[in-house]
């Protein structure tokens, strides 16, 4: 093996390490770490005032209108059911894949994905209970 080879190695070894996911403590918490999120990227549409598909993600109320509302589009699918990210119609609506309306967040030119660490945010959220 030559020098660069080994250093290639290296790098590539660093590399894994550095992305591996350090285990936290503590799960995620809607407060703590999904909040700040949607208040963000979501809370401009679904706010008491246009509160898009009657949904309303202001500071307070959004855990509550996540974990215990239905959906408004598909009859008898909840919105966020804590462990069972497959079944939770919010993570078809960030992925996209719905067949009713777009993916969000959505934006004048259509829908927008959040990036992937997000996407592994609220997942984990989600597949460790959707705490609050
Ligand atoms: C630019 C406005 C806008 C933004 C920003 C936005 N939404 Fe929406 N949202 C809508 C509209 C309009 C609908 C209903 C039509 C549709 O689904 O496309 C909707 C529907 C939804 C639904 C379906 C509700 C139901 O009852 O089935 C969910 C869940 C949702 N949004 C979550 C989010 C989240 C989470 C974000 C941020 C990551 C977000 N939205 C950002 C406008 C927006």
């Amino acid at each position: 093996m030559g020098r660069t080879r080994y250093l290639a190695v290296a790098l590539a070894v660093v590399a894994l390490i550095v992305a591996l996911p350090t285990p936290s403590a503590q799960p995620p918490s809607y407060a703590a770490d999904i909040e700040p999120l949607f208040l963000k990227e979501c809370q401009s549409c679904h706010t008491l005032d246009t509160p898009k598909a009657d949904l309303i993600l202001d500071p307070g109320t959004g855990f509550r209108a996540l974990t215990e509302q239905g959906s408004t589009q598909v009859t008898g699918v909840r919105l966020v059911v804590p462990g069972d990210v497959e079944g939770s119609y919010l993570w078809a609506k960030l992925l996209g894949t719905t067949e009713i309306g777009k993916g969000m967040p959505r934006t004048l030119f259509g829908a927008r994905r959040l990036p992937r660490e997000q996407l592994d945010l609220v997942r984990t959220w989600i597949e460790t209970g959707a705490q609050p």
